[in-house]
């Protein structure tokens, strides 16, 4: 407590001169009383009973099995009670309460993922023993760009590099694997080192290091938005993206591809990478990974697969050789915060050749980067991401692994792509429903089959409709430039029972919007 420190703790402690201390000491006095920390802030007794409370209620909430959806509220409405809860007198509810009040409007405003209504997106209901190691890593605060802040997490990095360089068939030690906070800065990060790899005065000189060239991607029509993003940041120029034709799935087809890259190189563009998909956003679909390193490696291009999505299939042998081609690409992201069930972020991106990890960032910091290598400083990624504090991602990842096993994991990513392949047959079968597409993975996109002509579309007036019903949450998507339903399987709780069901509440939505279709224009439309 402040004025209690003895001069001797100080000496011991950081070994500062006795006047100092002295100095120091005196200070202290001088606040004494004064209470400038809040009284029980970093009380421990008020830590653990913070912690009972928020347990309590976490544990209902991950065990809830009613099948539900978004309560989706009106922002204003939320801020309002959002305020009210944060200023420092309400109702005369003490201070633990507001904490519960808070708590209980965290949980009620957000998406349930654990329950089986929630069928929307690509993160899930996480693994408990996963949550449980994040919410340490927030309190015991190890950034880990650099060992000696974080030197657990840098060592499970490691271990879970081996471990996934084993499932790939990559040699131990020839690879490199770093965490980044999420799928768009490791793909940002990865063609980052391709550009330099390619163009390396790129970095130096900027655009005036590019002497008579253009660089130049290449990427499939159903990229994620995060690559065509990158393309910009790297200062190569979104009209220098080469778009690669696909098929009905949107997957690169590496005959048209090859014409497509022919006819850019008669641009005068240089493309130094080629992008593909290991299960895109919209289908969950993987382009065809062998024939397109295939391409890459007869062009020279640095070949790229962002599996954000789909990478996670590596980890079970059933599944595995839909990744083929995977193993040849000279960097690869895997977003583990998707299909291993662990909180976001923690998104992994792999070098084929550890030696390229570099390539992204050519810089010196004389206060981080040691130039001298040692043993501590041999595991240090600072110089390999963009981002110098970060969390240590990979400790819920690795925890849960080591302790659970990878069958755990493949179990459940198994079921749900087999989910998604018997929900696909349950639609087959209703005449009112249109499949659009075989299912690769755990996503499903299909469309109410009797849809009157908009404006304003009626798949996306039944998915907003659904979400306001709040018995369901999916998403939409666009496909082939139509508007669709997507449903992500994320839940292994969930069967085609619940699929059924969600096609009746589409059923039933449809035939409330029929009623008053088309909308009336809103006012001044
Ligand atoms: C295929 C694909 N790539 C990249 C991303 C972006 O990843 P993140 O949200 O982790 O930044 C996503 C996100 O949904 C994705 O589906």
């Amino acid at each position: 407590m402040a004025g209690h420190l003895e001069p001797k703790v100080f000496h011991d402690e950081v070994n500062v001169a006795p006047e100092t201390v002295r100095q120091y000491a005196a200070d202290e006095h001088v606040d004494e009383g004064q209470n400038w920390v809040e009284g029980n802030a970093f009380d421990p007794s008020l830590f653990a009973e913070l912690v009972g409370r928020s347990t309590a209620k976490l544990k209902s909430f991950i065990s809830d099995q009613s099948v539900r959806g978004l309560r989706l509220i009106d922002p204003t409405v939320l801020a309002r009670r959002a305020k009210e809860l944060a200023t420092p007198v309400v109702d005369g509810l003490p201070h633990l309460d507001r904490f519960e009040a808070i708590l209980n409007l965290f949980l009620e405003t957000g998406i349930p993922v654990y329950s089986t209504g929630y069928m929307g997106r690509q993160f899930s209901g996480v693994l408990p023993l996963a949550g449980v190691v994040d919410f340490v890593s927030s309190l015991v605060n190890q950034p880990c760009a650099f060992y000696e802040a974080a030197q657990l997490p840098n060592v499970a990095e490691r271990l879970m590099a081996e471990e996934f360089g084993g499932l790939i068939g990559w040699p131990a030690g020839r690879f490199a694997m770093l965490t980044t906070s999420g799928g768009s800065l490791a793909n940002l990060t990865a063609m980052l080192a391709a550009r330099n790899d390619k163009f390396p005065r790129f970095w130096p000189e900027g655009t005036a290091g590019l002497v008579g060239c253009r660089p130049a991607v290449a990427v499939g029509a159903e990229a994620h938005y995060c690559v065509r993003r990158a393309v910009g940041v790297l200062g190569v120029g979104e009209t220098n993206i080469v778009r690669l034709p696909g098929d009905d799935r949107g997957r690169i087809c590496p005959a048209r591809a090859a014409e497509e890259l022919d006819a850019a190189a008669g641009r005068g563009l240089e493309v130094f990478c080629l992008v593909a998909s290991a299960g895109t956003t919209s289908l969950g679909a993987c382009d065809p990974l062998d024939e397109l390193a295939d391409l890459a490696a007869a062009r020279r291009m640095w070949f790229h697969v962002d599996g954000a999505h789909g990478a996670s299939l590596l980890v079970s042998d059933k599944l595995r050789s839909r990744l083929k081609g995977i193993e040849r690409a000279d960097s690869f992201v895997w977003d583990a915060h998707k299909l291993l069930f662990v909180p976001g972020v923690c998104t992994l991106l792999f070098y084929k050749d550890a030696s390229k990890a570099r390539r992204a960032f050519r810089q010196e910091a004389s206060y981080v980067f040691d130039t001298e290598p040692t043993v501590y400083n041999a595991l240090d990624t600072a110089d390999e991401t963009v981002e110098c504090t970060k969390r240590p991602m990979i400790m819920p990842l690795w925890v849960a692994w080591a302790l659970h096993g990878r069958g755990l994991f493949a179990r459940k990513i198994e079921y749900l792509c087999r989910l998604a392949r018997r929900a696909y047959e349950a639609l087959c079968l209703e005449p009112d429903f249109e499949p659009i597409h075989e299912p690769e993975m755990n996503i499903l996109c299909f469309r109410y089959a009797h849809a009157p002509a908009g404006p304003p579309d009626f798949q996306v007036a039944i998915r907003d409709r659904i979400r306001e019903r709040g018995a369901f949450f999916i998403s939409k998507v666009d496909v082939a430039g139509r508007p669709a339903l997507r449903v992500v399987f994320m839940n292994h709780r969930a069967d085609v029972g619940h699929f059924r069901s969600l096609l009746s509440e589409v059923r039933a939505v449809a035939a409330e919007l029929a009623s008053g279709w088309p909308r009336p224009a809103p006012p001044g439309a």
